[in-house]
């Protein structure tokens, strides 16, 4: 190898881009291994051996000895059909989370309920508590059901629990807290900006002025918003129940502790995933919005519906992502699909900081395309599993488009993976998941850009999903389905995923 003194920067385009790629990458990696050891003896430690210690409990808090850079959330999807075909489906989502920002922001630290969904004229609500409000209640310790304990979790906020098999919801009106019309403006002007960009590459004859302009209207006005500002606060109380029985948690191994398969290894990452339960069924399931004593704002009966269980936990969100969430599947019902496509910074987001400000030519080389996907298939009980881990599975396709004729929006993807029942055959994934322009409601998540929890995320949970998974070489389908009440976001710089993906 040429030693990289000798050569100017500048022939690095000469060069073949796998050779760039290479070098950078094992540059990288040198560099890493030291940074690391550095990381090992910072305060930042606590982090790594929290992640290390509870590798095969990802379900459990990880947060209890770290009181900086952290963020922990549990997202409870509840979706149900209504009892005609025509009524509308009901479908929320019940974020628990915890947020430490980084020491310059611990006045931001708090602890937090977020509702999303909600019936009624308030689709969102956010709950926010001192952390000392926030309790582990180590649901392993308090039974959970013996064929379930890796799934098992219990978390008090205030007077309210969360726990792999019930949740009891008391979010009163005194800690509603408002999100403020500057942050909805700076969001909706946001999410109006992503849908022209995502526009103007499939449709390049609209007027980009025009169209930015057509999209914001499409949110609540600059008026509207001011005025939601002076609305008074309201309580929300539930019940829900999810029988540990009807559970499906994730199958898991030594090496495959979680849905991050064997990188669940890599204690230093930005942000990690768990999934506790695939598809269950809701027994009980009550909610109401309440303003002051006896003002129903809302209220809805999940009994019978169907839900799902992940979380997320780390330093930050991702700078960029896709999720998409789904398992209300008409004729494979019990089927359950997961997809999360985002920019990882692989050598965790730190490393990732002092690359940009001390070794900018590097920097291309930190982020790169990771994705976690699977489909269950409930009727032969199958996980057909493609995220980047796995040997041999790969992303084939990755797409995000506006039609401004029918005002939605569609994610489109498609990843090919083994056959876990035929080593020689290939199964092949392609979802579709459509949304309504404008119909997402904005979710504060951890931002890494503002350093404390801020509407970044452009939420729906009542997206259509179809999926078709079948067999390349005998072409036998083995699903072809579709399902209400799913779960989307698209966030960031998805013409980056979109340009890494489908060169893949
Ligand atoms: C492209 O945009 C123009 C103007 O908004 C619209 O009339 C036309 O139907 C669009 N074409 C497609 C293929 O969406
Ligand atoms: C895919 O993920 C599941 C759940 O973590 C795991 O059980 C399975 O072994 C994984 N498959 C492969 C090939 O890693
Ligand atoms: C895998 O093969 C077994 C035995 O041939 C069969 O019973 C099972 O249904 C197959 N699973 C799938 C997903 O095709
Ligand atoms: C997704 O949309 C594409 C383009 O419209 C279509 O060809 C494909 O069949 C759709 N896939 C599913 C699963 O519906």
């Amino acid at each position: 190898m040429k030693d990289p003194q000798d050569t100017p920067i500048l022939s690095f385009s000469s060069w073949s881009s796998t050779r760039v790629l290479t070098l950078g990458r094992t540059a990288l990696l040198v560099l890493a291994s030291a940074y690391l050891v550095q990381l090992a003896f910072s305060p930042k430690a606590a982090y790594l051996v929290s992640n290390v210690r509870n590798l095969h409990n990802p379900i459990q808090y990880h947060g209890a000895d770290i009181s900086t850079d952290f963020f922990e959330g549990w997202y409870f999807k509840v979706v149900k059909q209504g009892n005609t075909k025509d009524d509308p489906i009901q479908s929320m989502a019940i974020i628990p989370g915890i947020h430490r920002p980084s020491p310059e922001n611990t006045d931001e630290e708090h602890a937090f309920v977020l509702v999303v969904g909600l019936p009624g004229p308030e689709p969102a609500a956010y709950f926010r508590f001192p952390v000392s409000e926030f309790t582990d209640l180590r649901g392993n310790t308090q039974g959970g059901g013996n064929n379930n304990n890796k799934g098992a979790f219990k978390v008090q906020i205030g007077n309210s629990f969360f726990s792999h098999d019930e949740l009891i919801l008391n979010l009163p009106a005194n800690r509603f807290d408002r999100v403020p019309a500057r942050e909805l403006e700076e969001f909706y002007t946001e999410a109006s900006r992503q849908y022209e960009v995502q526009l103007r590459k499939t449709n390049s004859t609209t007027s980009s002025m025009e169209n930015q302009d057509y999209f914001r209207r499409l949110f609540p006005s600059a008026d509207t918003l001011t005025k939601v500002e002076t609305q008074k606060p309201f309580a929300v109380h539930g019940h829900f129940q999810f029988p540990v029985s009807t559970q499906t948690p994730l199958p898991t191994s030594r090496w495959r502790p979680s849905i991050m398969g064997i990188t669940a290894y890599l204690p230093f990452l930005e942000c990690n995933h768990g999934v506790a339960s695939l598809h269950h069924t809701i027994s009980k399931g009550r909610l109401v919005a309440l303003r002051g004593d006896n003002e129903v704002l809302g209220e809805a009966k999940f009994d019978g519906g169907v839900g799902y269980i992940e979380k997320d936990w780390g330093v930050n969100f991702p700078s960029t992502w896709v999720w998409a969430q789904a398992n209300m599947f008409d004729t494979a019902p019990g089927s359950s699909l997961m997809i999360s496509v985002a920019s990882i910074p692989v050598l965790g987001p730190d490393f990732t900081d002092w690359i940009a400000s001390n070794m900018p030519i590097l920097s291309p080389f930190t982020n790169v395309p990771g994705r976690l996907v699977i489909f269950y298939h409930a009727a032969t009980k199958t996980l057909y599993n493609f995220s980047s881990y796995v040997f041999l599975a790969r992303a084939k396709s990755l797409r995000t488009s506006v039609d401004i004729e029918r005002g939605t929006q569609t994610f489109s993807f498609m990843a090919t993976t083994k056959d876990p029942n035929n080593s020689k055959e290939t199964i092949a994934l392609q979802v579709n998941v459509t949304r309504e322009i404008g119909t997402g409601v904005p979710l504060r998540a951890p931002s890494r850009v503002k350093g404390r929890m801020f509407s970044g995320v452009e939420e729906a949970v009542v997206a259509t999903t179809d999926v078709r998974l079948w067999r390349v070489k005998s072409g036998e389908v083995l699903v072809e389905d579709q399902s209400l009440g799913s779960g989307l976001e698209i966030v960031g710089d998805i013409a980056w995923l979109e340009a890494h993906i489908n060169h893949e």
